[in-house]
């Protein structure tokens, strides 16, 4: 080759890679508007350390439809000026391709970690066997991912003990025997349902095994309510009768086609266990336009600004601070331990169905009207400004 020819050929060549070095680090900094098929995002400021070779942190979330996946949001946003690395945030919309969409995007933008709340856990092996074959680490975040063994590590909370909350608020405040129960539960396709349900059957069971409580809307539990602990078919048949899919719509329509079917005994004080706070404003509202019903206390968890209202006004009866705070600040931690080559502290592990899955869980709190100004003002978790009625 002539000297001319080759000289043209480098001056070529350093030009096509700074073209591409330009390209991915706008495209690692870009807001989601810009890029295709992506719902929405945050975005992504730390360029120095994208230069440095610090890597992009994808961030993928199941809907912004719930106040409960908008908060984590804002966390993560929150904690975006102090992570020292570009994140990006993208939600999957209940849709199982639209995850694994967001999660091929990432890739290409250049992701060296995906923090990937599933959908729907099964679905999701596939989408993060992608994330590691594109040489990402994988976090599961707050709902883990089933059945593969391409999951780095589990942020989450405590859900059996989120479960265990609500059943004991629910036996804390019944009184005498044959109180009507009305169970409810979240997406079957969530791994964290069945850990709720277990929660609440541990506490529940014995208080329906002796008297206290009548499930008054599941035959299923009805003719499993001498066992104590359930197998995963026994409570997939429990939640396939009294599922929500974490979905408002069809939590009320389910709560006011039970409340159709039971009889004027079977309401009255009732107990309902509703899984999360979404469930419960829409279940709430239901039993409280039943004529027959006197008076009913309703669980719920998340804390959501709207729920914690509904507590304030008597409307709900408790929820579970789950502190989104710390759950972001662990998953930020836990990826910038892998960006820097390290492995996250784990404190236990979660069976997947494929192997144990080293997690850091966190503790959650029972809100009622009692601590609500503590646990939910003091601590900062939501400004006072947000409510009305606190005394
Ligand atoms: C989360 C809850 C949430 C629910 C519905 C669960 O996996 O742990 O906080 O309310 O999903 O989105």
């Amino acid at each position: 080759m002539q000297r001319k020819h080759f000289r043209m050929l480098l001056l070529i060549v350093a030009f096509a890679m700074m073209a591409a070095m330009v390209v991915g680090c706008a495209a690692a900094t870009a807001p989601a508007a810009e890029a295709p098929a992506e719902e929405a995002a945050a975005e992504a400021p730390a360029e120095e350390a994208a230069a440095e070779g610090a890597g992009l942190v994808g961030i993928v979330l199941p809907t912004r439809d719930e106040p409960r996946w908008l908060q984590d949001q804002a966390r993560f946003e929150e904690l975006l000026g102090s992570a020292g690395v570009p994140v990006q945030i993208l939600f999957s919309q209940g849709d199982s391709a639209v995850e694994r969409s967001n999660v091929d995007s990432l890739l290409t933008q250049g992701a060296n970690v995906i923090i990937l709340t599933p959908h729907d856990g099964a679905a999701a092996a596939a989408a993060a066997e992608a994330a590691r074959a594109g040489g990402a680490k994988v976090i599961s975040y707050d709902r883990l991912i089933l059945g593969t063994e391409a999951v780095d590590f589990y942020v989450t909370f405590d859900s059996v003990a989120v479960g265990e909350a609500q059943g004991q608020f629910l036996v804390d405040n019944a009184e005498g025997t044959g109180n009507p129960l009305f169970l409810y539960a979240g997406a079957a396709t969530d791994n964290n349902a069945f850990l709720f349900f277990e929660g609440a059957w541990n506490v529940l069971q014995p208080k329906i095994a002796d008297g206290t409580f009548r499930i008054v809307n599941s035959s299923e539990a009805v003719a499993l309510q001498d066992k104590a602990e359930l197998t995963r078919d026994e409570m997939a048949a429990i939640i396939g009768q009294v599922t929500t899919n974490w979905d408002f719509n069809t939590a009320k329509s389910l709560a006011e086609a039970n409340l159709t079917a039971a009889a004027a005994e079977d309401k009255g004080d009732v107990s309902i266990l509703a899984p999360n706070d979404g469930t419960a404003r829409a279940i709430a509202d239901a039993f409280a336009a039943d004529a027959d019903v006197t008076s009913f206390k309703v669980t719920g968890q998340d804390a959501e600004i709207a729920s914690v209202q509904y507590i304030i006004d008597g409307k709900q009866s408790m929820t579970v601070l789950k502190d989104t705070r710390t759950l972001a600040a662990d998953a930020i931690a836990a990826a910038t331990t892998f960006l820097a080559g390290g492995t996250p502290e784990q404190t236990t592990t979660y069976n997947n169905g494929a192997f144990d899955v080293p997690a850091k869980p966190s503790e959650v709190i029972t809100v009622t009207r009692d601590n609500v100004q503590a646990a939910i003002i003091d601590s900062g978790y939501w400004p006072a400004e947000e409510f009305t009625g606190l005394e």
